[in-house]
């Protein structure tokens, strides 16, 4: 098993690795009396189970609730819905509330615990690669309104995250190559070893290897973790890990949701360093490297929307300050730099050259 621990105002572990429902068990306090596991209905039912008979056993009531993932999970009728059977389960702020699923779910389970009764212990279990590599880390969580994604949220860190491969073994190709997606960016921010090692050997043509999983998952959190460490509530270097973000929300938008948020950033990073390249921010071949390293892990580089079309979108977009829009603008693999762009030449700048 790997530890990471992400050292924010209340530090907390990330442990990663194979079977670890002893563990995580063993980290339950004496003062947590119920548990609700919150789990996608996609996720093989008997890790749930398993999970919620060992805190049985360990003298907890336990209430597992499942629910569907995706983004429907991360709206305010379904936030309502689940806040009245918790209610009803009568949990108290010592108790603890478990995710069990995907980034969808993790954005809804962390904004659950943090607004129940202002605050209860959160687990967090990722079940996806993409939750694994990212959403279940730093403390921010979201529900979508409408076609607006994310738009209500607080930042509220869990108390402990525990990756367990088993979960992202069982997973489609399709939704493996989502998680692929922001594994690349991450590497592309700020670790070009981990592209160099992608690129040798791609991770979705290594799915096999438990080790080589393992050790790409912890690199992101150590990236992730050492940026959250530095702006826990995203007022400035933050604001770097939304490469690809701001064109990938338009994206998603655009597309009604049916484009994923994992395939959706990886178009919105090929948009964003074709831009770079073309205003000579970028280093040239850095677009052709990213557009192989993603074809290579199953992912589609084209995005079907016109950047006009995309620059509508994010003129709304929610990080929109003091009538500014920081840009993630990549530089070379391992590099990025934030730029402040005004939102009324937004459009200029994405589409001139
Ligand atoms: N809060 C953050 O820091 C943060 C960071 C990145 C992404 N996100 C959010 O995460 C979401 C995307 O996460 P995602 O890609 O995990 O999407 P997801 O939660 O929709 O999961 C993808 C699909 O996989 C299914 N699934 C989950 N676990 C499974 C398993 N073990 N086996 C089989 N199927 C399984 C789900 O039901 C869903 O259909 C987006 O809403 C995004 O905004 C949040």
């Amino acid at each position: 098993m790997k530890k990471v621990r992400v050292r924010t105002v209340y530090p907390y572990d990330v442990l990663i690795g194979n079977d670890l429902t002893a563990e995580i068990v063993s980290r339950i306090t004496d003062n947590c009396k119920k548990v609700i596991l919150l789990w996608d209905e996609a996720v093989f039912s008997g890790y749930v189970a398993e999970i919620g008979n060992a805190l049985e056993k360990d003298g907890r009531e336990v209430m597992a609730v499942s629910l569907e993932g995706g983004e429907s999970a991360k709206t305010i009728e379904s936030y309502a819905k689940i806040m009245k059977i918790i209610s009803e389960f009568n949990l108290t702020r010592s108790d603890v509330i478990f995710g069990i699923g995907g980034g969808t779910v993790m954005d809804l389970a962390g904004f659950i615990a943090s607004t129940y009764k202002r605050g209860v212990e959160l687990i967090q279990l990722p079940t996806t690669l993409l939750a694994a590599c990212d959403a279940s880390v730093g403390g921010k969580n979201a529900l979508n309104m409408g076609e607006d994604k994310n738009v209500i949220g607080t930042f509220y860190q869990p108390s402990l995250v525990a990756i367990d491969t088993r979960f992202i073994d069982a997973l489609g190709d399709e939704v493996f190559s989502e998680g692929c997606a922001e594994i690349i960016k991450t590497g592309y921010l700020g670790d070009a070893e981990m592209i160099d090692m992608l690129e040798e050997r791609p991770l979705i043509k290594n799915r096999g290897d438990n080790d080589y999983l393992i050790e790409i998952i912890r690199r992101c959190i150590r990236i992730k973790a050492s940026i959250v460490e530095k702006d826990e509530h995203d007022s400035g270097p933050r604001n770097i890990l939304n490469l690809g973000h701001t064109l990938g929300h338009a994206i998603e938008a655009e597309s009604n949701y049916s484009i994923h948020h994992g395939q959706a950033v990886a178009m919105g990073m090929v948009h964003m360093t074709r831009i770079a390249e073309n205003k000579g921010i970028a280093e040239t071949g850095t677009l052709g490297r990213l557009i192989n390293i993603l074809t290579e892990h199953g992912l589609e580089w084209r995005c079907p929307y016109n950047i006009n079309v995309l620059a509508g979108h994010v003129e709304r977009d929610k990080k929109v300050r003091g009538g500014n829009l920081t840009l993630v603008v990549p530089e070379k693999f391992g590099s990025c730099v934030l730029m402040k762009v005004k939102v009324s030449e937004i459009r200029k700048w994405l589409t001139e050259n």
